[in-house]
C-alpha cells in the first residue's frame, strides 16, 4: 500500500500550526472582511492543509482529509429563500425529461430488476415543504437530497449537481478494487487491485486475499449498496463500475478513473466518511485516510461562511434581456492505452482504436475497440476515418470475425453511432425512433423555429443561424415519420400522442440525407447517405460480430447496439456484474437517444421568444418561454449546469410505447473478469472469442453450475499473464496515476447523445 502512505504523509494535519492571518494581498478578497480565529472550524483546517501560515502554498498537496472537507460543507448554513428559489428554478427544466412520468410509474419488470419508481417533481415538492418546514442543517445537507433526488432517477442524461456537491470538493479512497474469478467460472470476489498487480509481478511476499468486509460490513452489500449512487440503471453494470476498468482509464478525465468506490466518476460525490477499513479472508485488515480533492482555492477560508460568500451564487441575477442566445451546436457530440496492445488503425485520443489479437487460434479476429462516440469537433472526422480505415483492411487481412468493444462508451455524437452501423451495414436501414415528451415550452418553441424555417429554402448553407434552427428537431422539415416521409406541419409532429401515463411527440427519425447532417454530426456525411450513399460493399457478417460490454454502455452506445443487435442480429457478451450466477444485461447506461444541457433549453426558449413571428410576438412575450427561464440560479447553482434526457428511443416494430430506457434485456453471454482482463485487454477479447465463435467460452450458465453443483468463490489469484510488460506499465502508470490524484473526470467533450462519467 505504498500510494497510501505516502498520501497520509501529504494530508498530515499540524495542528500546532496557527491559523494564517488573513494576507491582504492574496486573491480573491473575502467579500466581507471578516477577522475570524476558529482555529477549531474545520473550513479553517481544510486552508491549513493547503498553505503554510506564511499565506504560501504547500507544494504538490491537492488533497485534504476527506472528514475536513465533508466537516466544512456540512458548516455551510443553509440559505432557504435561494434554496427555495432554486427548486422552483429547476421544475420548467425537469419538465424537459422524457421519463419524467415513466419514472414514476414504471413498468413492472423495470421496478422489480433495474430501478424502483421515483416521483421526481413530488420529490421536488417535498423539498420545498422541508425548507418550509427548517428541516435542512446546510447547504450540503440541501444538495445532497437534491443531487440524490435527480440521481435517483438513475437516467445518466438527467443530472443536477448543486455547488456543493461537485464545485468545492470531490472525494476518493487511496485503494482501487477489482472484482475478480479466479478461472472465469467460480463465483468472483474482491480484492485490491494492488494485491492484483503484485500478484502479477510477483514481488509481493504475502498471498492475496480477498476483501470480505469494507468498514465493517460485508464487501458485496458494501459495495452493492454504494453502488447505487451510481448514474447507470442496471445494477449489474453499476458494480462493474465500482471497480478498476482498462476501459475507462484508456480515457483518462473523460471516464470514471480507477473505479466509483476510489473515487471516480459519481463515485467522487459521495463522501467515503474519514478512512476505508478493509478486512481480508487470511483475517488481516488495513485502514486508510480518505481524502477529498479541494476545488476552489482556500486560501482566507476560515469559516462555512466563507465559503458561500466566495463560491455560492445565491442570488444569480435573472432577466431575458441577459439570455445568451448564441445556440452553441448541440450536435457535436497517442499511443496505445495502457493495457492494451499496439493498435492496427489509431484513432484520436483513444477515443477509437482497432487491434488484432496477436496468438494463436485467433487469427481471423478483428477488435473495434470504441470508448466512446465523442470527439472534440476536430476529432469527429478522425474518428469516423479510423473505421473507415479498419474495416477494409481487416477483410484484405483476412479477418472474418469482429469484437466491438464499447466497454466504457457513454456516448457522444449521436450520427457517428448511426454511421459506424452503416460502415458496417450498409444495406440495412437504421430506424431509431424517438419522440419528446409532448409539453408546452416544445410546442411553442416548435411553432416559432418552424414558421422562422418556413420562410427560408432548405439548401446548404455555412450560415450557422440558419443551421442551428434548420438542424433542430424543432423545425419541422427536420426528420422524418416513422415510415420515412415528410411532415407537413409543426402541428402534425408535435401531436401529440396521448397516453394513460404521458403525452409525447408524434415518433420521428432522423433523415440522414438532410442538408443539415453534416452540420449536426459535427463535420462528418453518414455513411450511405449524401455524397457516401455510393458505400455498398457488405462488411462483417452479423452473426460474425459481436458486441462487448461492460454494462456501461449509454446514450450513443446504446443507438448503436440497439442497430446491431435488433437489426442486424448482433449477438452481446456482458463482462463482470454481481458476484452471483444470474444472467446479466449488456446494455446498463441509460437508453435515451438524446440530452440537452438546461443551459440549452434556455438558448432554446430565449431564441423561440426572440424569432417568433411578428403578429405573435406580444403572446410569446408573455408565455412560459419568457416567464419560466429566466432564471440563472440553475446555472449559478450547480457545478455542470444541470440536463436532462429529452429524447426516448424507442424500438422497431414495438407497439408497446415503452422506451427503451424502462426495457430489460438479459446479454446473450456473460462471462466474469478474471485477474489478468483487470491489466491485459487481449484476455477479455481472447475469452469472447473463445464464448462467441471457440465453442469453448465460459458463459455463465445458472443450469451448468446447478449440474456441477459448483458454487466456488474465488479465493486467490491466478499468478500467471500474458505479458510482463503489461503489468509492469499497469503498475508504474497506476502509481503515478494515483499520485496526481487527479480523477477528476470533468468532461471536457461536448456531445448531444452523452452522458458525463
Ligand atoms: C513559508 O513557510 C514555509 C514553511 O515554514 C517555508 O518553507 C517557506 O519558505 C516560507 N515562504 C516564505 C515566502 O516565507
Ligand atoms: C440568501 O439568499 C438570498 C437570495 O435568495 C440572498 O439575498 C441573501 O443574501 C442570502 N443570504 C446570505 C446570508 O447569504
Ligand atoms: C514490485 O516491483 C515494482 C517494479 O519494480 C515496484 O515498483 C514495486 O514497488 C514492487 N512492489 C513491492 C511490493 O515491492
Ligand atoms: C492477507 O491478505 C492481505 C490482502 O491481500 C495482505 O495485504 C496481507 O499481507 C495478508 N496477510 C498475511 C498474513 O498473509
Ligand atoms: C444568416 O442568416 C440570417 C437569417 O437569414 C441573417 O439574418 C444573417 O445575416 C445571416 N448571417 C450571415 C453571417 O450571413
Ligand atoms: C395529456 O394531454 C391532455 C390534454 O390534451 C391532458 O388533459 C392530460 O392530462 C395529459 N396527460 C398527461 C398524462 O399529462
Ligand atoms: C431529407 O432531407 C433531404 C435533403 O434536405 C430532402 O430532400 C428530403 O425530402 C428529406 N426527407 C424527408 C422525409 O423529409
Ligand atoms: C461531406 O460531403 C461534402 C459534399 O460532398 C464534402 O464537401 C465534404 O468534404 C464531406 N466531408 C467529409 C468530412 O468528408
Ligand atoms: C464514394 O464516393 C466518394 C466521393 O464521392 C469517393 O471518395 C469514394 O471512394 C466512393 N466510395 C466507394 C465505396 O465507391
Ligand atoms: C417583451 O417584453 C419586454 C420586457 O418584458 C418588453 O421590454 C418588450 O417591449 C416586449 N416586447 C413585445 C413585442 O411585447
Ligand atoms: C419488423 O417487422 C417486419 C415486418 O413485420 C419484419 O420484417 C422485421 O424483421 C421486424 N423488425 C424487427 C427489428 O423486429
Amino acid at each position: 500500500m505504498q500510494t497510501a502512505v505516502a498520501l497520509l504523509a501529504l494530508l498530515a494535519l499540524s495542528s500546532a500550526t496557527p491559523v494564517s492571518p488573513p494576507q491582504p494581498n492574496d486573491l480573491p478578497k473575502p467579500i466581507r472582511g471578516r477577522q475570524l480565529d476558529v482555529s477549531a472550524a474545520p473550513c479553517a483546517q481544510v486552508s491549513q492543509g493547503l498553505y503554510f501560515a506564511n499565506g504560501t502554498t504547500k507544494p504538490s498537496v491537492t488533497a485534504v482529509p476527506a472528514k475536513a472537507a465533508f466537516d466544512c460543507m456540512n458548516s455551510v448554513p443553509f440559505n432557504a429563500s435561494s434554496g427555495k428559489a432554486l427548486v422552483d428554478a429547476l421544475k420548467p427544466y425537469v419538465q424537459w425529461q422524457s421519463t419524467l412520468n415513466l419514472l414514476k410509474n414504471p413498468p413492472a419488470e423495470y421496478a422489480q430488476k433495474v430501478q424502483p419508481a421515483i416521483d421526481i417533481l413530488g420529490g421536488l415538492d417535498k423539498m420545498k415543504a422541508d425548507i418550509d418546514a427548517g428541516l435542512y442543517k446546510s447547504e450540503y445537507d440541501f444538495g445532497w437530497k437534491l443531487y440524490t433526488l435527480i440521481q435517483s432517477a438513475h437516467d445518466g442524461h438527467f443530472t443536477f449537481i448543486p455547488d456543493s456537491i461537485g464545485s468545492i470538493f470531490t472525494y476518493g479512497r487511496t485503494t482501487p478494487l477489482v472484482s475478480v474469478s479466479e478461472d472465469g467460472t467460480k463465483l468472483p470476489s474482491v480484492f485490491a487491485f494492488q494485491d492484483v498487480l503484485g500478484a502479477q509481478f510477483k514481488n509481493i511476499s504475502y498471498t492475496p486475499s480477498p476483501v470480505v468486509q469494507i468498514n465493517g460490513e460485508d464487501v458485496k452489500k458494501y459495495l452493492e449498496d454504494l453502488s447505487q449512487y451510481g448514474s447507470l440503471q442496471d445494477r449489474d453494470a453499476l458494480y462493474n463500475n465500482m471497480f478498476y476498468s482498462l476501459a475507462q482509464v484508456s480515457l483518462g478525465s473523460n471516464g470514471a478513473g480507477t473505479g466509483m468506490f476510489a473515487g471516480g466518476g459519481r463515485g467522487r460525490y459521495v463522501y467515503p466518511g474519514p478512512t476505508t477499513t478493509l478486512t481480508f479472508a487470511n483475517g488481516s485488515s488495513s485502514t486508510t485516510e480518505n481524502f477529498a480533492r479541494v476545488l476552489q482555492s482556500f486560501r482566507q477560508i476560515q469559516t462555512g461562511e466563507d465559503v458561500a460568500d466566495h463560491y455560492f451564487y445565491y442570488n444569480a441575477a435573472a432577466s431575458l434581456e441577459n439570455f445568451d442566445e448564441t445556440i452553441s451546436s448541440q450536435n457535436v457530440a497517442a499511443a496505445a492505452p495502457l493495457g492494451y496492445p499496439s493498435p492496427v488503425v489509431a484513432g484520436p485520443n483513444n477515443l477509437i482504436n482497432a487491434f488484432y489479437i496477436d496468438a494463436p487460434g485467433y487469427e481471423d479476429v478483428a477488435v473495434l475497440q470504441v470508448p466512446n462516440f465523442v470527439g472534440t469537433n476536430a476529432a469527429e472526422v478522425p474518428f469516423q476515418r479510423t473505421t473507415q480505415a479498419f474495416i477494409p483492411k481487416a477483410l484484405a487481412d483476412g479477418k472474418k470475425k469482429l469484437i466491438i468493444d464499447v466497454q466504457a462508451n457513454g456516448g457522444g455524437t449521436i450520427l457517428q453511432g448511426y454511421d459506424m452501423f452503416k460502415q458496417l451495414f450498409p444495406s440495412i436501414d437504421p430506424y431509431g425512433a424517438n419522440r419528446f415528451r409532448a409539453i408546452e415550452s416544445i410546442d411553442l418553441i416548435g411553432q416559432s423555429f418552424s414558421a422562422w424555417s418556413s420562410k427560408l429554402p432548405r439548401v446548404p448553407t455555412k450560415n450557422s443561424t440558419i443551421l442551428d434552427i434548420q438542424s433542430s428537431p424543432f423545425d419541422y422539415h427536420a426528420d422524418t415519420t416513422v415510415d420515412g416521409g415528410r411532415w407537413s406541419s409543426w402541428a402534425e409532429k408535435f401531436g401529440p400522442v396521448k397516453g394513460s401515463i404521458d403525452n409525447y411527440t408524434s415518433t420521428m427519425r432522423w433523415n440522414l440525407s438532410d442538408v443539415t447532417v453534416t452540420y449536426s454530426s459535427g463535420g462528418i456525411n453518414v455513411t450511405g447517405y449524401g455524397p457516401l450513399s455510393n458505400v455498398t460493399q457488405p462488411t462483417f457478417e452479423g452473426a460474425n460480430i459481436v458486441l462487448l460490454t461492460d454494462g456501461y454502455c449509454a446514450s450513443t452506445c446504446t443507438i448503436l447496439s440497439e442497430l446491431l443487435t435488433k437489426q442486424a442480429g448482433v449477438k452481446t457478451i456482458a463482462l463482470g456484474g454481481r458476484s452471483n450466477k444470474n444472467k446479466i444485461q449488456a446494455i446498463g447506461g441509460v437508453k435515451g437517444v438524446n440530452n440537452y444541457g438546461f443551459q440549452f433549453i434556455q438558448q432554446l426558449a430565449a431564441r423561440a421568444v426572440r424569432i417568433a413571428p411578428a403578429d405573435r410576438k406580444e403572446e410569446f412575450n408573455k408565455s412560459v418561454l419568457a416567464t419560466d427561464y429566466k432564471s440563472e440560479l440553475v446555472f449559478a447553482r450547480s457545478t455542470n449546469g444541470g440536463g436532462a434526457n429529452v429524447r426516448d428511443g424507442l424500438r422497431k416494430n414495438d407497439t408497446s410505447g415503452i422506451p427503451l430506457q424502462f426495457v430489460y434485456e438479459a446479454a446473450d453471454c456473460r462471462l466474469y473478469y478474471t485477474a489478468e482482463m483487470t491489466v491485459d485487454a487481449t484476455a477479455m477479447w481472447k475469452a469472447a472469442a473463445d464464448a462467441a465463435w471457440g465453442g469453448k467460452g465460459k458463459c455463465v450458465t445458472p443450469a451448468a453450475y446447478g449440474k456441477r453443483g459448483s458454487d466456488e468463490v474465488t479465493t486467490s489469484l491466478k499468478t500467471k499473464v500474458a505479458s510482463e510488460t503489461v503489468s509492469k506499465l499497469a503498475l508504474l502508470k497506476f502509481n503515478s496515476f494515483e499520485k496526481t490524484l487527479d480523477l477528476q473526470t470533468d468532461c471536457k467533450l461536448t456531445g448531444d447523445g452523452f452522458m458525463d462519467p
